[in-house]
């Protein structure tokens, strides 16, 4: 695995047969967890017990940052996390590209970091000197969470070459939509979008992409829908849409529902804004598998920091 010792910051450095290795130590590590409540036991020696992963997120997070943590400590290596940064010295004029610096030099083993992205992304990540893994970067790229989606297509429907993927929701802000966009491509998927004229993402990475401006064109069409969510926080002079406005044609969880395949799978990296993206019937439609995305992320960020600490599973 060519992850080994490197950064993670773009899908675009997984070739499909790295994905393939990932994805099976994922699976391993959720069996094994499922039958035996643990995954340290898998791992090989006893190096893992003194590797220690630092975080630093920028910008909030409930599921990205709780399942590193979770899936460092199924491992059994340590954390820290600095989530708050009115508590750090960012708030006393510090950059937040010197944060990082500093934590490096505290010599983890590797540093997990989400931030807006208005720092020069590669040269900074060059510079530290442990393996970053990106957990979300402004509206770039978060490569975890599309691996966790793509993971959660391949266990529900037991492939991802041919199926169709449709994205609904901000996707001109939307790292995740970015992420997935290249990684659902190079392991054979479909991708379209369903948004107003108002979130049509870049031309540059979303060129020849399929565009479907009516929700029940796109719902006939899909065997995987996946919500967005509408980021409010990034909309700095506005967008010339209300949230009325995109709920009354894009909200899912109306007839649209009945056009969508019996057997195909709901999926939203969250968090979900109930009412605006999905209805309150959405979570609990059967073909909803939000929270099964949450659960796998841990045992994907879990499989993921294996490969880059250069962990031995013993199967
Ligand atoms: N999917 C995701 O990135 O969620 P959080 O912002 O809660 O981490």
């Amino acid at each position: 695995m060519s992850l080994r010792g490197q950064s993670f910051i773009s899908s675009s450095q997984l070739r499909s047969e790295e994905v393939d290795l990932l994805f099976n130590r994922t699976a391993l590590f959720k069996d094994h967890f499922k039958k035996h409540g643990r995954i340290e036991d898998l791992i090989s020696g006893t190096a893992h017990r003194d590797m220690l992963v630092a975080m630093v997120f920028g910008e909030p997070s409930t599921r990205t940052r709780s399942s590193f943590q979770v899936a460092c400590a199924r491992l059994g290596m340590k954390t820290i996390i600095l989530d708050n940064m009115a508590v750090s010295s960012v708030s006393k004029g510090e950059t937040l590209e010197d944060t990082f610096r500093n934590v490096a030099s505290m010599w983890p083993n590797a540093m997990v970091l989400r931030y807006g992205g208005s720092v020069e992304t590669p040269d900074m990540i060059s510079e530290l000197k442990c393996p970053v893994i990106s957990a979300g970067i402004g509206t770039s790229e978060h490569p975890t969470q599309a691996l966790l989606d793509a993971f959660t297509i391949l266990e529900n429907r037991k492939k991802i070459s041919g199926e169709k993927v449709l994205l609904v929701g901000d996707v001109l802000h939307s790292r995740v939509a970015n992420s997935n966009l290249i990684l659902l491509k190079k392991l054979g998927a479909e991708v379209a979008y369903c948004t107003p004229a108002e979130f049509t993402p870049r031309e540059d990475q979303w060129k020849g992409v399929q565009h479907f401006a009516e929700l029940n064109e796109g719902m006939k069409w899909a065997t995987v829908v996946m919500g967005l969510r509408i980021q409010k926080e990034r909309h700095q002079s506005g967008i010339g849409l209300s949230i009325a406005e995109y709920r009354e044609r894009y909200r899912i969880g109306g007839d649209e529902l009945k056009l969508f395949s019996n057997d195909g799978i709901i999926l939203h990296p969250g968090p979900v804004i109930r009412g605006v993206e999905f209805s309150p019937n959405v979570m609990i439609d059967p073909r909803n598998r939000i929270l099964d995305q949450v659960t796998n992320g841990v045992f994907l960020r879990a499989a993921l920091l294996s490969f880059i600490l250069g962990l031995e599973v013993n199967t």
